[in-house]
């Protein structure tokens, strides 16, 4: 492991990865890794699963304080109903059969157990963020420093891993976009507000501490509050994309619906964040969007306009080559896109040759769920799938779609607003 300095220690409270994953699957590429999940709640099935569904990985150990989330684990991941099962991590951590552990428990623990995951010599995949404070994320640091180098360990910010993400800071890197001045994090996220019980605590047939431990988010003690616990995930993305991190943070923020449990103070913020080199940073976060999600970043530059996502990438400009003639017109004329490969389940529409002809709007639209850029075009409106889109679908995932702005869009497909 290469040392690890103040500025590392303070991307590692947003979670950077410091070494590559190629060392736990590449390390022992002729044995399956042996995993164990410490946490077996909503992440460790999720990622216990992912992980659990590659070749190069079988699930050895599960570990969790709560009986029913052990008995989740053994029904939603492949391969747990054989772990051996640990309510304490000390003892999976023991486990010499176990090579690699993904942390997946509440914030507050994770510079705890990654402290001694280290020191067990376990590979870590552990869960963002690194810590709910200052103080826990600089024990997690020092613990890191002393790893052994032979390890891998990685947090859990996924953008850093996608292949939309790491192509667009490419672009980025290489100077696409000039020299970046606003930088922009939106996570809206979708949920309906947890309201809780009015009259009433949630989970009333359990015991305070037990309904702290389950409910944990609710408290910023336990969670380090929203904005670490969540929106970290922006935050990380524009630093990562900045090359920097902010010098300078102004936000306010306030609660649209009541706490009826817990102490977090805001369901929604704006933060202004000011980097070194002067670029200005914002961070717009609304938690209960009930059905509205809008989770990305746009970064402006003095050259161009890219926008990201977990499912794409979109780059606008140079200003030279956009084909808007007016301030109003509301083609979407990104230069350059990469969309998730996996084809939409739901089926891709024909690109029209009369798509964009002049005075006809038209709306982008790629994977399930994508948001309609121009319009209001819902799928139910959309014609049916066509023959030959698996063909359209392939094509696309074999071949990256080249840097050139007289390409046409790749991989997604036009229709027409009626
Ligand atoms: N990367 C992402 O996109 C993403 C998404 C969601 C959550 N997360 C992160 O994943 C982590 C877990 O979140 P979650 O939503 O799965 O929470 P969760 O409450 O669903 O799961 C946490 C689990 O840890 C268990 N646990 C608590 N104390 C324990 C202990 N001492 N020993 C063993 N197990 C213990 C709980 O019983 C629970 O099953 C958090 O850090 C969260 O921020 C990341």
């Amino acid at each position: 492991m290469r040392n690890i300095t103040r500025r590392d220690a303070v991307a590692g409270a947003t979670g950077i990865a410091f070494l590559q994953t190629s060392a736990v699957f590449g390390a022992q590429a002729n044995s399956a890794i042996a995993l164990g999940i410490i946490g077996t709640g909503a992440r460790g099935q999720y990622v216990g699963g992912h992980m659990a569904r590659d070749g190069r990985a079988r699930v050895a150990a599960i570990c969790d304080i709560f009986d029913d989330r052990i008995e989740q684990a053994k029904k939603n991941v492949p391969g747990a109903t054989q772990a051996k099962v640990y309510t304490d991590y000390r003892q999976l951590l023991d486990d010499k059969n176990v090579d690699a552990v993904l942390i997946s428990t509440p914030v507050y623990l994770h510079p705890e157990m990654f402290e001694a995951a280290v020191a067990a010599k376990k590979h870590v995949y552990c869960e963002k963020p690194a810590g709910n404070d200052v103080a826990g994320v600089n024990r997690l640091m020092r613990a890191g420093q002393k790893a052994d180098p032979a390890k891998t360990i990685q947090f859990g910010f996924q953008q850093r891993f996608s292949p939309e993400y790491r192509k667009a800071h490419d672009l980025t890197a290489a100077g696409e976009l000039g020299e970046l001045k606003m930088l922009m994090s939106f996570w809206i996220l979708g949920m309906a507000p947890r309201l809780g019980a009015p009259n009433g605590l949630p989970l009333p047939n359990v015991s305070d501490e037990e309904r702290r431990v389950r409910l944990w988010t609710r408290w910023r003690e336990l969670s380090g509050g929203d904005i670490v616990e969540c929106d970290c995930h922006g935050l990380d993305t524009l630093n990562w994309f900045a090359n920097a991190h902010p010098v300078k943070a102004l936000g306010q923020g306030g609660l649209r619906y009541p706490i009826y449990y817990g102490d977090i103070t805001s369901d929604h913020y704006d933060i202004i964040f000011t980097y070194p080199n002067g670029a200005e940073g914002y961070l717009l976060s609304a938690r209960y969007a009930c059905g509205f999600r809008d989770v990305k970043e746009q970064f402006f530059g003095s050259k161009g306009v890219l926008e990201t996502a977990r499912t794409y990438y979109k780059l606008h400009g140079p200003v030279a080559a956009s084909r808007l003639t007016d301030d109003d017109k509301l083609e979407d004329t990104s230069m350059i896109e990469r969309r998730s490969p996996s084809p939409p389940s739901w089926g891709v529409w024909p690109t029209s040759p009369t798509a964009r002809s002049p005075g006809k709007r038209c709306c982008v639209r790629g994977e399930p769920g994508s948001r309609c850029y121009a319009n209001r075009v819902r799928p139910q409106h959309l014609p049916s799938p066509i023959p030959g889109m698996r063909t359209r679908a392939s094509a696309f995932r074999r071949k990256e779609p080249a840097y050139s702005c007289a390409r046409p869009h790749t991989g997604i497909a036009f229709t027409h607003e009626s």
